[in-house]
């Protein structure tokens, strides 16, 4: 078998270096520290769906170098914890909330969101996870999970950049997950295994045509700064990346994958 191509720490690795923070700012609306297909427009929709204010305490799941966590922080005065299962993801993100000054509102530490996790029933009243439930093997069991550490009445939104609508070669598969473990899902799949977890599914709104945009945005950027990249991830990585946001772009622009954000509740 062979090693994923290494996106993850690669960035996280080097979250502040000018040329990481530059290729953010010509592929994103805001530098938020992102490997994914958010923008800052999209989270403050996604913020005002989660109900947030200075008196909740929010989860998010996979969290990255912590950008998204500091500025709910930072706007809305909630309390945040982060779990990301990269150490790297968690330096960063806990040298950031320092930086923002919201390191007393905030918590990042490293879990497996495959494993059970490391709360108590009903902590949180709000959770978020952003483009990387696709790399979670069980689904049924982390929703399950998700509900458990959600209070009655909490909300629960989630992106999935993996819905299957339409055919790929295995070589396309195997392109589109070059970076980890991956979960193809069909559509449906998703709104199905929420019901069953004991949410209620509020909304699945499709937003792969951001996938598309962002994808060519941040193949762009990194072939502008090609010579500088090659330093931090030598041309094997660089070219595995490359490849990588070109199948992303293709297959988000065709249509044949799809990203759907959802928006859950559990009830009470
Ligand atoms: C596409 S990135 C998204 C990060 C962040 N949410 C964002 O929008 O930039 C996927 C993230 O999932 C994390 N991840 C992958 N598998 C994980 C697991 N089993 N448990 C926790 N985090 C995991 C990776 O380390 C990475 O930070």
């Amino acid at each position: 078998m062979t090693a994923p191509v290494n996106l993850y720490d690669s960035h996280y690795g080097h979250d502040q270096d000018a040329v990481y923070r530059a290729v953010r700012a010509e592929t994103y609306d805001e530098d938020l520290g992102q490997t994914s297909w958010l923008t800052a427009a999209e989270l403050d929709r996604f913020t005002a769906q989660l109900h947030l204010g200075p008196d909740s305490h929010l989860l998010e799941v996979a969290c990255g170098s912590g950008g998204v966590s500091v500025r709910i922080a930072q706007r809305l005065g909630s309390r945040v914890t982060g779990l990301d299962r990269a150490a790297t993801a968690i330096a960063a993100a806990q040298d950031r909330a320092h930086r923002a000054g919201v390191a007393a509102r905030t918590t990042f530490q490293s879990a497996d969101a495959n494993a059970e996790l490391p709360f108590t029933e009903g902590t949180f009243n709000a959770l978020f996870c952003n483009d990387a439930i696709n790399h979670f093997r069980n689904r049924p069991a982390v929703l399950a999970e998700w509900h458990r550490v959600l209070r009655p009445g909490g909300r629960c939104v989630f992106t999935d950049p993996i819905v299957l609508t339409g055919p790929l070669s295995d070589a396309e598969m195997r392109a589109r997950s070059s970076i980890g473990d991956f979960l193809f899902v069909p559509p449906g799949f998703n709104e199905a295994t929420l019901q069953r977890a004991g949410f209620e599914v509020l909304d699945a709104e499709d937003t792969t045509s951001a996938v598309a945009s962002i994808a060519s945005r941040w193949l762009a950027a990194r072939q502008r700064h090609r010579p500088a990249l090659l330093e931090f991830e030598g041309e094997s990585t660089y070219l595995e990346l490359q490849a990588f946001l070109t199948v992303v772009a293709r297959l988000a622009g065709e249509g044949r994958l799809s990203r759907l954000a959802f928006h859950a509740r559990k009830p009470g």
